[in-house]
């Protein structure tokens, strides 16, 4: 598939002078994306699915517990794509206000990440409150990038200078993003296509959505989070799930590679079929996957709160606890008594009870501070987190 998705332009940068990449507005044309055969077929695994995503998230009595888990699952590893070297195991033991190994800075990225997430979906559900826009973006670049690691990107503004992705230099860079003076009119165009009623299937919408942002590249940095964060936020926005399930960077992170080259093949080949069967190939597999983990923590929480009201060890405030670990795999004494509002010798005997029973086990390996976790739980929800090193 020979499309022209851009035109280059020669800018100089930094006394080079070097061809910058700037993208047709979407939809795609020339021709326009036809939707038959492969991308047909794994358009329609995808949606149907995610549509088994949104159902089992309807029938579980506490969604809560999963769309917690799931939003922390995708944070970690999205940010895990760009660099950031914590786990999902330092996140919850760092809410649960327990050490960890990880550096905090890093910790403090992935916490941004909700922190950006939660004013988005604030924004998109408030009357009166911003749509997907260029604002939205930079309220959420904002927080995104705030404190250590990202203060000095510029948090929340559009970049005012030229940016470049690979090579040590422009010249060698693998892809040079538009001049600056080009996104405001680029964005601007962005905001209309998110908002307008086209009739591409919003899957697809989505998947060409984040694409352009990336080529877009409108900040000096965050623009991977940031571009996989809009995704998150169209599929809530267009109705395909009604609440943050879907932790797709994981199909990134497995396949990171590919990722890269199929963003590229776009600019270089006129390549957004190749992008689409990529993207709806991510959505239908950890849709599918989501499904099975949701069965399989449910299965293990139901199976744990039996062993533990039969096991003689049950204490009112432990089955308490119990209710919150999914919230709170990971619990001090310190959580547990912010948790169920008790003293810290009741907090402390349920965390035993819980050990007793063998739910919790003790992980800091210390005497003091000591930090317990859900394992088994852990055990289906850790499943892709691994930091990349
Ligand atoms: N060749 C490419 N063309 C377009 N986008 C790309 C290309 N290679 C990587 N990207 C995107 O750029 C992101 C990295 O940009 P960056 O601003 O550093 O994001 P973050 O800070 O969130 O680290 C990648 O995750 C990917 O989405
Ligand atoms: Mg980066």
């Amino acid at each position: 598939m020979k499309r022209k998705t851009g035109i280059y332009e020669t800018t100089n940068v930094a006394g080079e002078n070097v061809k910058a990449f700037i993208p047709n507005d979407l939809p795609p044309g020339n021709p326009k994306i036809k939707i038959a055969d492969e991308l047909e077929s794994l358009l329609q695994t995808a949606e149907s699915n995610i549509g088994r995503l949104e159902a089992s998230g309807q029938m579980v009595p506490s969604l809560d517990w999963f769309v917690y888990a799931f939003v922390r699952k995708e944070a970690v590893i999205s940010s895990q794509i760009e660099g950031t070297q914590a786990s999902l195991d330092d996140l919850l033991a760092t809410e649960a206000e327990a050490n960890t190994e990880a550096p905090p800075e890093h910790v403090e990225e992935i916490c941004n990440y909700l922190e950006a997430l939660k004013y988005s979906r604030r924004q998109l559900h408030r009357k009166g409150g911003l749509p997907l826009s260029t604002r939205l973006f930079n309220g959420a670049h904002k927080r995104l990038m705030s404190g250590t690691r990202g203060q000095y990107k510029q948090p929340g503004l559009v970049r005012r200078s030229q940016n470049w992705i690979g090579g040590t230099r422009p010249g060698n860079a693998s892809f040079v993003p538009p001049a600056p003076h080009h996104l405001s009119n680029l964005l601007g165009h962005l905001e209309k296509y998110l908002n307008s009623n086209d009739s591409l299937p919003p899957l697809i919408k989505a998947g060409l959505v984040h694409a352009q942002f990336e080529t877009i590249h409108p900040y000096l940095d965050g623009n991977g989070r940031l571009g996989r964060l809009l995704i998150t936020l169209c599929l809530e926005e267009w109705a395909l799930l009604s609440e943050p399930l879907l932790y797709l960077s994981l199909f990134f992170k497995r396949h990171r590679e590919e990722y890269y080259k199929r963003l590229a093949a776009i600019r270089t080949n006129g390549d957004w079929e190749g992008w689409l069967a990529y993207f709806l190939e991510g959505i239908a597999v950890v849709s599918d996957e989501s499904v099975k983990l949701i069965a399989a923590l449910f299965e293990t929480l139901s199976k744990d709160r039996i062993r533990y009201l039969e096991s003689g060890n049950a204490t009112v405030v432990g089955a308490r606890l119990f209710e919150s670990l999914p919230q709170n795999p990971i619990v001090t004494v310190k959580s547990a008594v912010r948790i169920c509002g008790t003293t810290r010798p009741t907090a402390a005997k349920a965390i035993n009870s819980l050990v007793d029973s063998g739910i919790l086990t003790e992980t800091s390996g210390r005497s003091r501070d000591r930090a317990f976790s859900y394992g088994e739980y852990l055990k289906y929800l850790r499943e892709g987190t691994e930091i990349i090193y």
